[in-house]
Formats: structure tokens, sequence, C-alpha cells
């Protein structure tokens, strides 16, 4: 329930749509029971005397019954044909039947009218709450910390976006739908019956019940034999494959007539639960059909002796009863159905909600101030981290200093923690333990925009969003001229292919662009982040997954790049090791050599043996 109200609050921005479709219903309840009850002078019409009617009250003989007549709701009914009766009955009887066909018409008009208003109000205020859900979830996503997407599923999110969202739609038009509408018109219709003949109402809602248990008790017989035989062919499947893909097994061992035995035991099965199906199925709709045909025969006899009786119940109204009755059945049958779609609905709130509820492990701090252009030095003050839900730290006691300037190599075995080192400076993570500071300034203490502003990141995985060549370099930043564009490409080496591309800076890319090679990509992406022009520059193994070729093309337009900034870098390549000021080598999440390539090489330690594993030139 608590869910219900919060879908409500979203529901609520758009009340005035939702208290229109529900007049709506209310006008659709009223002239639906109003086609029915007009069927009554229709029948008066068609099967009465030669004369027209006169307006008269039904044939009240004796003194107890005027006495009724006026008090109990036989009056009512009386009363309530007269009304009816003046509005429509005209001289003849051509006249009242074409004037019955009219008002008929205008109220099907009506009728109509409203049930297309209410279906529309209703969907405009449906869809437009998913809307707003769907983006709040969106902004939600955007809210949330690189962690929660390595916790979650791609998969598991899209669908909670798309699917379980649009189920909440679901709660909403069955709660403000059909647990509104269809009570109504069941209201309606029942109130007709009643007044026309409340013994065969009562008659007909003892009999209901019976019937409605039984029918659903063969629904629910004949869904178990349905599984039972989904089961036995799950069985035989699984047999015939494991025989088929183990046929080795089965003829090393001379298994070959008891595999035959147990295949035939369950084809022998599976046929026996499929004519039991059968049988079910060919019962159910007869079962139904009959007992469905015993509750209106006993109605129909019931009542048919109280018409042939003469005083008791008048023909017209006895046929105008079995309409009505009619009418309630659809609605009945709806609103049995409706705690399944809210049930349903609910169980996709609580995933929705759940992201929703997730708080963002990383945030700004409420006192947060912006980082100033870093001019002096990142400090790593012994630094550990540990990721959630694992049991042993990945970094432990980091302690470094980096200048401004200066271009750092991070070596080492893989998971050794070096890309965890580096997505801490982009506080991607917050160290467990320690902190790291730019320029004195704690990275918690810091907004995320202006730390990142300055940060510029390449790694191995390129990604390139569904947008032209250009819209991809200048990734945010919508205002920025074509010439900055170009001579950023032009310095990632990525110019002359571009100008290849079907329409040049214009090409589509992603998915369905055009198709890049690794190289291109990642110069692209190198072109993306000198565009950026961050004092600070991450470089994951930007080179690893490149052929020797375009990584050399890569390799100039990184080297551009780390130009003038402070640069962290992952990498194999000799060159670039050679070319750092400082190279630090991470094994188990510790530093255990620091130095430049020379004094490392010198060395014997871990470094001595990458060099000699790892490095290529
Ligand atoms: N998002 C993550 N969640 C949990 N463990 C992780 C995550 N990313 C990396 N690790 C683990 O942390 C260790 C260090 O990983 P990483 O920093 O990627 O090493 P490297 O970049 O040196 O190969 C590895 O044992 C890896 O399995
Ligand atoms: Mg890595």
């Amino acid at each position: 329930m608590n869910q219900y109200l919060r879908i409500l609050s979203y529901v609520k921005p758009y009340w005035k749509f939702m208290a229109g479709a529900m007049l709506c219903m209310v006008c659709f309840a009223v002239t639906s029971s109003a086609t029915v009850w007009v069927a009554l002078p229709f029948f008066q019409t068609l099967f009465g005397e030669e004369e027209a009617p006169t307006v008269q009250i039904g044939p009240i003989t004796d003194s107890a019954a005027r006495l009724e007549a006026r008090t109990g709701l036989v009056g009512l009914r009386e009363a309530l044909k007269q009304k009816t009766n003046e509005l429509i009955v005209r001289p003849t009887k051509e006249a009242t039947l074409l004037r019955l066909c009219v008002i008929i018409f205008i109220v099907l008009v009506i009728k109509n009218l409203s049930g297309y208003f209410q279906a529309f109000l209703m969907a405009y205020a449906e869809n437009g709450v998913i809307r707003d859900l769907r983006n709040h979830i969106y902004t939600h996503l955007h809210r949330l910390s690189l962690s929660y997407f390595h916790q979650e599923r791609t998969g598991e999110l899209i669908s909670r976006i798309s699917y379980d969202v649009m189920k909440i739609n679901g709660t909403i038009s069955a709660a403000f739908g059909t647990l509104i509408k269809e009570p109504l018109l069941i209201l309606v219709h029942l109130a007709i019956i009643i007044i026309l003949s409340w013994q065969l109402t009562l008659m007909s809602f003892i009999l209901l019940p019976f019937s409605i248990l039984i029918i659903t008790t063969v629904g629910k017989k004949l869904r178990k034999s349905s599984t039972i035989s989904q089961e036995a062919m799950a069985d035989l499947t699984s047999t015939l494959q494991e025989t088929v893909a183990g046929i080795r097994v089965v003829k090393a061992f001379s298994m070959e007539s008891f595999e035959i035995r147990k295949f035939q035991r369950q084809t022998n099965a599976y046929f026996k639960s499929l004519l039991r199906l059968t049988q079910m199925h060919n019962l159910a709709s007869p079962i139904t059909e009959t007992l469905g045909g015993v509750v209106g025969l006993s109605i129909l006899w019931y009542g048919g002796r109280q018409v042939m009786a003469g005083d008791l119940l008048a023909p017209e109204d006895f046929l105008t009863f079995f309409l009505a009755l009619f009418s309630m059945l659809k609605p009945i049958k709806e609103l049995g159905q409706v705690n399944n779609r809210i049930q349903e609905g609910i169980a996709a709130a609580d995933r929705v909600f759940e992201i929703l509820d997730t708080v963002p492990e990383i945030v700004d701090a409420p006192d947060a101030v912006d980082l100033l252009a870093m001019k002096d030095s990142i400090k790593f003050n012994r630094i550990s981290f540990q990721y959630k839900g694992l049991a042993a730290r990945v970094l432990e006691h980091i302690e470094l200093t980096v200048h401004a300037g200066e271009i750092i190599a991070i070596v080492g075995p893989s998971g050794g923690g070096k890309s965890t080192l580096v997505d801490l400076v982009a506080r991607f993570y917050d160290p467990t333990e320690g902190s790291i500071e730019i320029d004195g300034q704690d990275l918690r203490m810091v907004t995320l925009s202006s730390l990142r502003q300055q940060m510029g990141i390449v790694t191995q995985e390129v990604i390139l969003f569904n947008d032209t060549v250009r819209n991809n370099i200048a990734y945010g930043e919508e205002k920025i001229k074509l010439d900055q564009v170009r001579s950023a490409a032009l310095a990632a080496n990525a110019d002359e292919f571009i100008m290849q591309l079907p329409d040049g800076y214009d090409t589509g890319l992603g998915e369905r662009g055009v198709r890049l090679s690794g190289g291109q990509r990642q110069r692209i992406a190198i072109a993306r982040a000198i565009l950026k022009d961050p004092l600070i520059l991450i470089l994951d193994e930007a080179t690893s997954a490149l052929d020797t070729e375009s990584e050399l093309l890569v390799q100039e337009a990184i080297d551009q790049l780390m130009k003038g900034r402070t640069a962290f870098v992952i990498a194999h390549r000799l060159s670039t090791i050679q070319n750092a000021d400082k190279v630090i080598v991470i094994d188990h999440g510790r530093i255990v050599q620091t130095g430049t390539h020379d004094t490392l090489l010198a060395e014997d330690g871990l470094y001595q043996k990458l060099y000699q594993l790892q490095f290529r030139d």
C-alpha cells in the first residue's frame, strides 16, 4: 500500500485529468444503464396492445399491492416507468418507436463520447506519470556512483526503466479505471434489476456464486493439467538431448535398451497427460456453458412463471431484467482480474522504487567548494581502498606525491590495482582510509563537477555515442566551433580519416553509424580529451587493444595530449614509460618500487621482470 501512495504522488500533478476521467466514468455508467432501461418502453411498445400504452401505472389490483406501490420498490419501479413513458410514449406506436430510437441514439452517443473522453483523459494522465517517472529515474541514475553500475546488470536496469515502469501504468488504470468504473457499472445495473424484481435478483445472486466457484475450479484444474503435461514434455526433451549428446557413453555401456525403455515410459506419461489435458479442455466449455445455462434457465423458469401468473412481473420488466443482468457480467469479470494487475504493478513499482531509493555513494559534501585550477600537486596520504563486498583491500597504504606537469607511469601485473588507483583520483570512489588532496584540498571537500572539469580520461574501451563525429569530439560542449573540433582532431591524428568518412565531421557514429577501427575510435577519444583541455590526464591502457600500426598513430596523439599536463599513464609501452618523470610499480595493491625507468631497471625487482615480459616498443 505504501508503494501505492508513492505512485499516487506521481499522479497528483494530473489530478485534473483524473477528475475529468472520473466524471466521464459516472456519465458512462449512467448512460449505460439508461440504454438498458429504455429497453423497457421498447418491449412495451413492441408487445403491447395495439392501442398505444397509456400513461398509467401497471396492473395493480388489490389494495395491499397498491399500498406497496406507493411506498416500496414496486412504487419506485412504477414511478420510474411512468416517468420514462411520459418521455417516450407518443399517440401512435410508430411515433413512439421513432422517438424511442432517437432517444436511444442520443444516449448511445453520450455514452460513447464519455467513454472516449474517459479513455483519453486517463491515457493522458497515465502516460504523463510514466514519462515523469522515467525522467526521474534517469536523472537519479546519473547521480548514482560508478560502483552502482558495477553491481547492477545493465539488462536489469534497462528492463526496470522500460518494462517495469510500463507495468506501473497498469496499476494506475486499474485503480482509477477498473476499480471505479466497473463497480459503478455493476451498481447501476444492480439498481435496475433490484428495482425490476428484488426476488429475481436475490435468486440470481444465490445461483451466481455457485457457478462462479465451479467455473474457477475447472479453470484451476485445467492449468494444473497443462503444467503436468509441460513437465512431461520437458522430461522427454531432456532425455532426448542427453542421450543424443552422450550417445558415445550410451553405446560404450550398451545401455541402448535401457534408454529406449526409459524413453518409452516418458512418451507414455506424456501421452496420458495430453489425454487428460484434452479431456479437461473439452469438458471446460460444456461445463461452463451448462452452468451458465442452468443459472439463466432457473431465472427464466422462476421469472417466466411470475410473468405468466399475471400480476407479479410484467413481461417487459422481465426482459429488461435479463438485459441488465447480462450487462453486469463483463464488469464482474473485469473486477475479478483487477487484483492481478494491481499486484503486478506493485511488484514492478518495488523494483522501480528500489532504483530511486538507492543513495548515491559519492556526492558533493554540503559545504563543498569548487576546486581551483591545479597549480601545485596531487597528494595520496596513506590511502587504502576496498571494494564493497570484497573481503580484501585492493589498495593498501599508498603514499605518493605528484607535482603539476609531471608524467607518472603506473606499471604492474594485471589485477594489482592500477585502474583502481586512478579511479580514486577522479573520485569515482572514495578511499576507505587516508585522503587524496589536490593543492591541499581534500577531494571529498570539493564539488564533483569542478574536479571532473579538470580531468581528462582515456581508457582502453572507447565509448562513442550515437551522434556525429563532431558532437562526439565536442561531447557536452555545444557551442564549440568546427575549427576547434578540427584542430583537436588534427592533434589527435584523426582529421585525415575523418575527412574520408562519407559526411566528414557530420558522419554519424555509434550503433547505427559507420564502423570505425579500434585505432580510429581511440583517436576520436583522444581528440575529445584534447578539446576538453584538462589539467589532469588519466590514460588507462589507452593503446593496449591496438595493433602496432595504429598504436603508433595513437601514441603520437597521446604524446601530443600529455604535453603540459599532469598525467597518470597506465601503459606497457616502453617509450611512454621512459618518458615519464616517475615510474611506480604496483603489485597487490602496494607500491613496491618507485623511480625512473633507468633506476628501476638497475634494481633487482619486479620492474626488471615486467620489463622482460610485458613492455614492448
Ligand atoms: N568494480 C569492482 N568491484 C569489485 N572489485 C573490483 C572492481 N574493479 C576491480 N576490482 C578488483 O580489484 C582488483 C584490482 O583491479 P584493477 O584496479 O582493475 O587492477 P589493474 O588495473 O591493475 O589490472 C582486482 O582484483 C579486481 O578484481
Ligand atoms: Mg586496469
